[in-house]
């Protein structure tokens, strides 16, 4: 059994009535409800942490390693194009993440192609709304078993 987290950054906590044809019609509060139930059955236990603040989103990381967090999954919004402040702090945890978009990021804007945390990460899931993070946490749990 592990301890998983799962991120979000800016603007998630809109989630159902934000652009609902680009990022679907679930709440951020059912996608967490629904992925903490899918880490039990998969026998772990999850965590979930939503902010709009660069700086809450690195001390969460930061505090991840500290209560023994096995692995991340994180959705870092706008910040995923943005952040080096997240990116380090994955870094200096050195714990294994996933990053996961709810939109096809490469089918959007250019800005939106370039990520300072996939290259980073263990994978990269885009492009499947909220069924994104069941794939993200099935390969988290698929990654921490192989260890
Ligand atoms: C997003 C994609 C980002 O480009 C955007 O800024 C978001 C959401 C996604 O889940 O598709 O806030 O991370």
């Amino acid at each position: 059994m592990s301890q998983l987290l799962l991120l979000n950054g800016p603007n998630l906590n809109l989630l159902g009535s934000r652009e609902p044809g680009v990022y679907g019609a679930a709440t951020l509060a059912q996608i967490e409800t629904e992925l903490a139930a899918e880490a039990s059955t998969l026998g772990h236990q999850l965590s979930s942490f939503q902010s709009n603040h660069e700086g809450a989103l690195v001390d969460r990381i930061q505090q991840a390693r500290r209560e023994g967090v096995a692995g991340i999954i994180i959705n870092a919004g706008a910040y995923t194009h943005t952040s080096i402040a997240i990116r380090d702090a994955l870094l200096a945890v050195a714990l294994p993440y996933v990053e996961v978009h709810l939109s096809n990021v490469h089918a959007r804007e250019t800005f939106r192609h370039q990520s300072y945390l996939s290259d980073k990460a263990i994978g990269v899931i885009v492009g499947f709304g909220p069924k994104g993070y069941r794939l993200s946490l099935l390969a988290l749990h698929e990654h921490l078993a192989a260890l």
